[in-house]
């Protein structure tokens, strides 16, 4: 079966082509990074009509470069959610019209569960069971993953995702959107022994998250280490550079921290990573050390594939559909979606 995904949940469009005895067959992305700048953030109708753009061009091209016509195609998947609702109205159309002008089966496909059967597409995939970390702009959950349709939250960020934190850090620190890997660049260069920020909720028992205190530590780190003649002085950007860096090291430890917690508490030796935030290279170190004393592995997607991406909409979709899932003509595009809530494959 050769399934095609699209992905337009928030500021990527993305197109892919999966196909179950030649695996990944071909992927693009177009990233909007360069339309949202100006504004520092994703302004959701820009999104929306960027999506518009790209995406059927996107698909012409992934079929180009698989070398195969529209008729090879056995089924469509499409983001339906969560993410931005007009974002995800485009792929959802989009997707669900070219399935029933091909006469191929359409489904859904929840966003997280496409992070996080990422590292499935990888050689060395992980078995199940596993613990999965997805970290992104908008989530940091923590799953017990028994199969897939089979998820038990364990723990949930209570105010910011830890994405989120980076980026608004980033704001404060002057970095350009999108702020969290600008802003793992510029702790490269910071001090770890000069600052110390707290690890939020770790002195407690739980798997539960919360950032939006660090982003306020920050603030508060740079008013008072950066006032104006400091600023503008030769050490502020070694300053920047240490806060950008106690800031990292507080998010990373915290992760760490509970992930940990998680693998103990489900008795699993495989830890999963996935969504934006999976691409940070301190993260990813300190994670394969606490996994390697723990007895286990942890598993990640490629670099490429830990952002938004088409191929990860186009394997989960194939999962589903080859399992004989489909939706029917009518779709539905949800900007909130609990992955809980997803039927057993
Ligand atoms: O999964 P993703 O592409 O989109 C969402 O579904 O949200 O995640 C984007 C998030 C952003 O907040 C971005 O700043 C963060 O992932 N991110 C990183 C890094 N690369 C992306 N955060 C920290 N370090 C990175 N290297
Ligand atoms: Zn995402």
């Amino acid at each position: 079966m050769r399934v095609l995904g699209i992905e337009t949940s928030c500021d990527e469009t993305g197109v892919a082509i999966f196909d179950s005895s030649a695996g990944l067959m071909a992927h693009a992305l177009h990233s909007q990074v360069d339309l949202h700048a100006a504004y520092g953030g994703v302004v959701p109708e820009l999104a929306s009509r960027d999506h518009v753009r790209k995406v059927l061009p996107l698909v012409d091209r992934v079929l180009g470069e698989a070398m195969l016509g529209r008729r090879e195609i056995d089924g469509v998947a499409y983001t339906a959610g969560p993410g931005l609702i007009g974002a995800l109205l485009v792929g959802s159309a989009v997707g669900r019209g070219l399935a029933w002008a091909w006469g191929v089966p359409a489904i859904g496909v929840h966003h997280m569960e496409g992070h996080l059967l990422a590292p499935l597409l990888e050689p060395e995939a992980p078995a199940f069971p596993f613990v999965a970390l997805l970290a992104s702009g908008g989530h940091t959950q923590l799953i017990e993953v028994q199969g897939i349709g089979r998820y038990r939250l364990l723990g949930d960020t209570l105010d910011d995702a830890a994405g989120e934190a980076f980026d608004k850090t980033a704001k404060l620190l002057g970095l350009p959107y999108p702020g969290g890997p600008a802003l793992a660049r510029l702790a490269e260069g910071g001090d770890p022994d000069r600052y110390h920020f707290p690890r939020p909720m770790v002195d407690r028992p739980g798997l539960d998250f919360s950032f939006s205190g660090l982003k306020t530590f920050a603030l508060n780190t740079l008013q008072r280490e950066l006032p104006p003649d400091v600023a503008a002085g030769p050490k502020a950007a070694q300053i920047r550079a240490d806060i950008a860096r106690a800031f990292e090291d507080a998010v990373v430890d915290t992760l760490v921290i509970k992930c940990r917690r998680a693998v103990r508490a489900c008795g699993v030796q495989r830890l999963v990573l996935a969504g934006g935030v999976s691409a940070n290279r301190r993260l990813r170190r300190r994670i394969d050390r606490m996994m390697a004393k723990e007895g286990g592995e942890a598993y990640y997607p490629r670099p490429e594939f830990c952002t938004d991406n088409g191929a990860m909409i186009a394997f989960a979709g194939w999962q589903r559909l080859r399992a004989g899932q489909m939706e029917p003509l009518a779709f539905t595009a949800r900007a909130r979606w609990p992955l809980e809530s997803l039927p057993p494959v």
